[in-house]
């Protein structure tokens, strides 16, 4: 009998999950929301095994698991020399609005590894950036076709196209060919999680033909993990502040190229600015507080 441990107006239609029984060949018995963005809601289905349903909350969910098989199937193929983990696929519903992949057990986000487990966290962030590095190489080989240059990225694109263009035209252009790789965009430390066995997943794998200097990664990695530690753990954040920039260090030598502070200094400003005007998107007074922290940092 499914428990109704989510939340009453998102709940998973019974006949929806009737055909998720069948075609998973198991029966659920108990359905919870996991957690909610902006984007998406997630839900954990439990029955033999536990199962993550991914539900986009703006209409079809194609694209992303059509990109996550993608990468699955290139992680698959090498994953013998990857010291990442990508979660196995199941199916994308008919209706394209969910799509269901294995569970990652017992992991953590990376989010909050610092917070929790401050010293040792410091090696896990160092192996994240060596699975980044990993990825894009592994990508970079793979992913041929259809490359799309970090230029035409549309909010980077609107930028250069506004009154600021010329400036970030001229960042982008210190970046030599050799610089270039398939990026993952999106590589947050939300997107990046680490079970009880210290194995890094990595997962949402929204835009996966993006081609960039590898600097974009990891400048809005290390971005990100100081924003978002500032706004969700602000306590944590005044207290152990040398803490998350040693993080962010430890990323940056796992990554382990050798690195040109002064183009990731750069990057990091185009960064910021694309990522302020994407919050503009969420609210003035949100894209004013990052633009401000930013200020900051
Ligand atoms: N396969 C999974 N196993 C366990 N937790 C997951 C899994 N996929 C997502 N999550 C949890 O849900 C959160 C949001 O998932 P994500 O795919 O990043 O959605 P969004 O596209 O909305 O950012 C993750 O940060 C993680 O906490
Ligand atoms: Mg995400």
């Amino acid at each position: 009998m499914l428990q109704t441990g989510y939340r009453a107006n998102k709940m998973i239609q019974t006949q929806q999950l009737d055909a998720i029984r069948q075609r998973l060949a198991d029966d659920i018995e108990h359905a919870e929301l996991l957690k909610e963005t902006s984007l998406s809601n997630i839900y954990l289905l439990t029955g033999r095994q536990k199962y993550v349903l991914k539900e986009n909350k703006n209409g079809s969910i194609r694209t992303e698991y059509d990109n996550h098989q993608r990468i699955f199937d290139i992680w698959s193929r090498h994953k013998e020399t990857a010291e990442f983990h990508v979660p196995k696929l199941y199916f994308l519903s008919d209706d394209e609005s969910f799509y269901i992949m294995e569970y990652i057990t017992e992991a953590i986000e990376l989010k909050n590894v610092l917070p929790m487990q401050s010293e040792k966290a410091l090696d896990i962030y160092n192996r994240t950036g060596r699975c980044l590095r990993q990825y894009h190489e592994m990508m970079t080989e793979e992913i041929v076709d259809h490359r799309m240059d970090i230029q035409n990225h549309p909010p980077i694109a609107q930028l250069i196209a506004g009154k600021n263009g010329k400036r970030l035209k001229e960042i982008l252009s210190k970046f030599d060919a050799e610089c270039y790789q398939i990026i993952f965009k999106d590589f947050t430390f939300s997107n990046v999680m680490v079970d009880t066995k210290n194995k890094v997943y990595l997962f949402d794998f929204q835009k996966i033909e993006y081609y960039a200097p590898f600097y974009y990664d990891l400048a809005r990695f290390i971005d990100t993990l100081k924003v978002f530690t500032i706004l969700e753990h602000p306590m944590f954040a005044i207290r152990r502040w040398p803490l998350i920039k040693k993080a962010a260090e430890r990323f940056i030598e796992g990554y382990g190229k050798p690195m040109d502070q002064t183009l990731l200094q750069s990057m990091q400003s185009l960064h910021r600015k694309e990522h302020v005007s994407e919050k503009y998107r969420k609210g003035l007074l949100k894209a004013m507080t990052l633009k401000l922290l930013y200020t900051f940092l």
